[in-house]
């Protein structure tokens, strides 16, 4: 018992810090195989020869992205739409030895992700080719590994040279995980298990576990497979025991659990339970296996939305597609939940992963933090969307794809739907048919607990061949939200997801004035927004929008009102690379976020802010900067209370109330400089109140760290805001003051940002301009616990300080 709780203990730290070792008494080890690869971008014709002589290579740890270390260019062949920053061909090489008690064990190769059309050898071995970038495979080393004082090298070749291959920024690389993973010969198969929970009336929960064995002993025989399931508390909640009979090389057992009163799963009490699988043989424990779950249920109906355990919920989602800002793809965990954190502070509680599966982090952190997730597959199949797209691959590997995507992802409660496709040109022709039910059977096959959703455009159901096949779930619809009220009609009985909604453009802290004629372009924006706004800048206020989407709140509108739509799913989060629509180069990053790339919400977060949380929240804008005498409109975005009253120096401008269907409350100012202040009442009393000034000359550096103190793990992040202010510590709005960062001890700059979609500085710098007075500088931890100092320093203002902390 108490082995089993040290082994718990150590598994369960295992968890939270990806990035380190299984204890050393289980008999599988999982461990990081990130440090120390050699890396060189460009062909060589002998890359996978073991006796190469790779010293000239530069070493690196893995994730890695080579695209993002840029430069940005207007002449890359993936243009604008991916980013404007180099693909092409990258070889790495990784040596490791083996203790000769390894010998006999299974070992194998994980890789998470690799950017794209992966080759792997292992000493100068073929081990397999994998076209896709975004689903995760394994190879099984073991007959080719020597031990003892024997190097045994690993060779991949990323070639993402057909370009363009994407309609977004995709990385190129190896940037995801790595891992080996070593087992005994008697072992749990690969994603060998799948838990299906059920609740009944609340008090009682059941877990079904599948569990899948290889057995590669020789020997028949018997052996014993014991589960145990322990709750978030650690407690031992329950145990299953069953004897195997070993004849053949792969088998299979079932385990029931009943769990009375189950701490149920939801994005408000994220309660996860483990299960530890053991396999003895002969009273020796051969393998411990973790899975782990949570007890939810779900269900779509046609008329109400979604209920979880259930409870009515609404689906208050965002689209995100993978990469992470100034960090481009390669994946970091603490990046990643910093996203979340973003998200989950404006009241959201869903993600649909636009438009691949995700990293395995993303949806560890959605389990731990409580996000509802549509992992999705593809974003075409067999006809194309840009020109080398995964299409080239679609009729050898779909099937492959879509199974390792559905096996890997399975036992996740965050995972409330599967989706094998965004805006599918087969939805148009009757080849739409075939393909939907063969993806629907593949998903089935594998998972018959989830609902399989596609995101559709065509809305009128005899010309939509996707929905003609009868095989959907779900049914996905992007835009067009005019069409939503009328659905329970035109499709009885069927479950509608708003799966993208809006696609405005914004830029954070870039306004535009009533008398600006920019207000009447969304109809047809291409022409007049490349002629007109030569700063590639757009609007933050919610006027601006692709001629497929509409403002925040007409949508939302329409989403709050028909509680038959289960919820919906903003395009998008984040702002991120590529895709700069419609804005020409040097714009290389998206508009579409509520939140910059920077991780800078913008104004129309706040919208949502006020509609998703319970919390009471103000939110007031533009700045206060403007020509004297002009006239400005100020915007209140509120919650909770019954009226906001507006002071201009002190002297109201009247109390504003928002009507049933609106979002905001605007005043129609004329500018004069001071403060605005801003103050919501309820029954009377004061709730929130805020108040803008008007900045003064710029006079020094503000920074703000998001955490000052971090693991010493050599992953680990800060995030620094940095702010350019007046003398009286007011934010200055226009500032882009060119910042200089030295940073000492023991971290480094991973990189700086301002959020700006058309800057073309390098992400990969010890330097960055401010955009409408902030930028951010991101620094990661090296291993060795200590102090990193941080000074900003710009020609004219005072120069600013900080210090972060990194410990073991
Ligand atoms: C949608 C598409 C997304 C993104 C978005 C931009 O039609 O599914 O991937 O391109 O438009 O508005």
């Amino acid at each position: 018992m108490k082995n089993i709780l040290q082994g718990l203990l150590v598994l369960i730290v295992i968890q939270f810090n990806s990035g380190c070792a299984l204890n050393s008494s289980s008999p599988r080890q999982r461990i990081p195989l990130n440090d120390t690869w050699k890396f060189y971008q460009g062909d060589v014709s002998d890359g996978h020869h073991p006796n190469l002589d790779d010293s000239a290579w530069r070493v690196l740890n893995l994730p890695h992205d080579w695209s993002i270390e840029g430069p940005f260019s207007e002449e890359h062949n993936t243009t604008i739409h991916q980013g404007a920053l180099p693909a092409g061909i990258g070889w790495y090489r990784k040596t490791f030895q083996l203790p000769e008690s390894d010998s006999g064990k299974f070992i194998y190769i994980d890789f998470d992700g690799i950017h794209r059309n992966s080759t792997v050898w292992i000493n100068g071995y073929f081990l397999g080719n994998r076209p896709s970038g975004y689903m995760s495979f394994r190879y099984d080393l073991t007959p080719y590994l020597q031990f003892g004082g024997e190097t045994n090298v690993i060779a991949v070749k990323a070639d993402n040279s057909l370009q363009p291959c994407s309609r977004w920024y995709t990385g190129s690389g190896i940037y995801r995980n790595v891992w080996l993973e070593k087992t005994s010969e008697l072992h749990v198969a690969h994603r060998g298990t799948f838990v299906k929970t059920k609740v009944k009336n609340l008090s009682e929960g059941v877990a079904h576990l599948d569990i899948r064995i290889r057995n590669e002993k020789g020997n028949d025989g018997e052996a014993i497979v014991r589960t145990i399931l322990y709750n978030h508390k650690g407690k031992k909640v329950s145990t299953s025991t069953n004897t195997l009979n070993l004849s053949d090389s792969f088998s299979a057992v079932s385990q029931s659990f009943k769990i009375k009163n189950p701490d149920l799963w939801s994005p408000t009490n994220p309660n996860l339970y483990t299960a530890f699988t053991s396999i003895y043989f002969d009273k020796k424990e051969m393998d411990r296996y973790e899975t782990r779950f949570g007890i939810r249920d779900l269900s779509f109906e046609p008329d109400s939305g979604f209920f979880l355990n259930g409870q009515h919920t609404r689906m208050y989602g965002v689209n995100m597609h993978h990469d992470l800002g100034a960090l481009g793809a390669a994946v970091n965990k603490r990046a990643i939940e910093r996203q979340l954190e973003i998200l989950k502070d404006m009241g959201c509680n869903a993600i649909r992963t636009a438009h691949n599966p995700p990293a395995p982090e993303l949806l560890d952190l959605c389990d731990e933090m409580g996000f509802l997730v549509i992992d999705e597959s593809f974003d075409m199949w067999a006809k194309r969307k840009t020109r080398f797209d995964n299409h080239i691959y679609w009729e050898e590997w779909h099937k492959r794809d879509l199974e390792d995507m559905v096996l890997r992802d399975r036992n996740h409660p965050s995972v409330i739907a599967w989706s094998i496709g965004n805006e599918i040109r087969e939805q148009f022709d009757s080849t739409g048919i075939d393909i939907t039910r063969e993806l629907v059977r593949i998903v089935k096959s594998l998972d018959d607990t989830r609902p399989v959703t596609c995101a559709l455009t065509e809305q009128d159901p005899e010309k939509n061949y996707i929905y003609r096949s009868g095989a959907l779930d779900l049914i996905g619809f992007n835009y067009k939200h005019e069409g939503y009220p009328a659905f329970p009609e035109i499709y009885p009985g069927e479950k509608l997801i708003a799966s993208e909604s809006v696609s405005g453009f914004a830029t954070r802290g870039y306004y535009e004035m009533p008398s600006d004629s920019i207000r009447i372009w969304p109809a047809s924006y291409r022409a007049p927004l490349i002629g007109a706004n030569p700063e590639h800048t757009a609007s933050s206020y919610d006027h601006v929008h692709a001629y497929w989407g509409t403002t925040h709140e007409e949508n939302y509108r329409v989403i709050k009102t028909y509680q038959h739509i289960a919820g919906m799913f903003l395009w998008s989060g984040f702002d991120y690379l590529g895709e700069p629509t419609p804005y020409p180069w040097p714009s290389r990053s998206s508009y579409f976020g509520v939140i910059d790339l920077a991780g800078f919400p913008k104004d129309v977060y706040y919208l949502y802010k006020c509609e998703w949380n319970d919390k009471p929240e103000l939110h007031i804008f533009p700045h206060w900067n403007w020509e004297e005498g002009q006239e400005i409109d100020v915007w209140a975005y509120y919650n909770h209370a019954d009226e906001v009253e507006l002071f201009l120096n002190n002297v109201s401008m009247g109390s504003k109330k928002k009507g049933d269907e609106d979002f905001h409350v605007m005043w129609r100012l004329k500018f004069e400089p001071g403060t605005i202040r801003a103050v919501a009442r309820k029954d009377g009393e004061i709730i929130r109140e805020k108040a803008i000034f008007t900045a003064g000359k710029t006079y020094r550096i503000e920074l703000g760290p998001d955490r000052d103190i971090i693991s010493a793990d050599g992953c680990d992040l800060s995030f620094v805001t940095v702010r350019i202010l007046d003398e009286k510590g007011v934010q200055v709005p226009g500032a882009d003051n060119l910042v200089r960062f030295m940073v000492r001890g023991e971290g480094r700059i991973a990189g700086v940002d301002n959020g700006y979609q058309a800057s073309v500085e390098p992400f990969q710098a010890d330097y960055r301009k401010a955009f409408n007075g902030m930028c951010l500088l991101i620094v990661q931890s090296e291993k060795t616990a200590g102090q990193i100092e941080i000074i900003a320093e710009s020609d004219g203002l005072v120069t600013a300080e900080t210090i972060i902390i990194t410990q073991n």
